[in-house]
């Protein structure tokens, strides 16, 4: 299936390490001229060097997704390329605990990332967008948000990701614009790999996978790089369940 995105520009906000940099790397593979960006400039300029170094065309912005002077900037960056086709809003963090136990901060801060990042970066781009009427917007939900214990936190934020994402694809249909979220489920990022209770946390998961393994960062970016392309323009206000078929449990 050719999808067609040779040229278009893609921003991917945490993209310095797991999904993002895997997303970053197949868009960039598709013909995507990428804007890499996460709030750690380290792996911001490292993924956008190996990508350079792969042949690629792709930039590092540094930028905290929940502050608005700083997307303002990587949204000008971006302009070096000629604007933003593509946005994958990726970034997000955990801060597990149960919700007796939970510090206000341990909310603000994980439900600010999705939520106030989708906002400020779709809010950014959006006007671009419009007038060059073609643009897509994607959501890296999860599959907690059907609510897992511990993460009321994150759960809120992943299943408001879906309710924003509803609503924008209603507000930007007509401009040729779509909006769709993708809700991984245990996904093996490096991240994952280094928790110290990897292996145990692997055991479980797996045992809850219908299709009996977990997943690679590619699963993701492969689901994202369909719904950017030309055939999926039919599709929008979706959440494509990356999952291997476990959805809540
Ligand atoms: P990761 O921790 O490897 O990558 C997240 C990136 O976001 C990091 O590079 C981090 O520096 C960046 N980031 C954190 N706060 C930021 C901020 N304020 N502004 C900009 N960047 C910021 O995580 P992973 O696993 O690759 O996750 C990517 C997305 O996929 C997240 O939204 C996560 O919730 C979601 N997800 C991941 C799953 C998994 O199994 N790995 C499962 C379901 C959803």
């Amino acid at each position: 299936m050719e999808l067609n995105l040779k040229g278009r520009v893609a921003l991917i906000t945490g993209s310095g390490s797991g999904i993002g940099r895997d997303t970053a790397f197949k868009l960039a593979e598709e013909g995507c001229m990428v804007v890499v960006s996460d709030i750690n400039a380290d792996t911001a300029h490292q993924t956008a060097e190996d990508l350079r170094s792969a042949g690629h065309s792709a930039m590092a912005v540094v930028c905290d997704v929940t502050k608005e002077e700083e997307v303002a900037h990587l949204v000008s960056r971006a302009q070096q390329y000629g604007g933003i086709d593509i946005l994958v809003n990726n970034a997000g963090i955990v801060k597990d605990g149960y919700l007796t136990k939970m510090t206000e901060q341990a909310w603000d801060s994980v439900v600010d990332i999705i939520l106030k990042g989708a906002f400020l970066c779709s809010r950014a781009v959006l006007p671009q967008m419009m007038e060059k009427r073609w643009g897509r917007v994607i959501n890296i939900s999860s599959r907690s948000l059907f609510g897992n214990p511990g993460q009321t936190n994150y759960s809120a934020g992943k299943a408001g990701l879906v309710g924003f994402t509803r609503a924008l694809a209603q507000e930007q249909g007509r401009y040729g614009i779509t909006v769709n979220a993708v809700a991984p489920g245990f996904i093996m990022t490096p991240g994952m790999r280094n928790l110290p209770h990897f292996s145990k946390l692997q055991e479980a998961a797996t045992a809850k996978v219908p299709v009996g393994f977990l997943g690679e960062p590619r699963d993701i970016s492969n689901a994202v790089a369909f719904l950017a392309s030309d055939v999926a323009r039919y599709i929008s206000g979706t959440t494509v369940f990356v999952t291997g078929g476990r959805y809540s449990g």
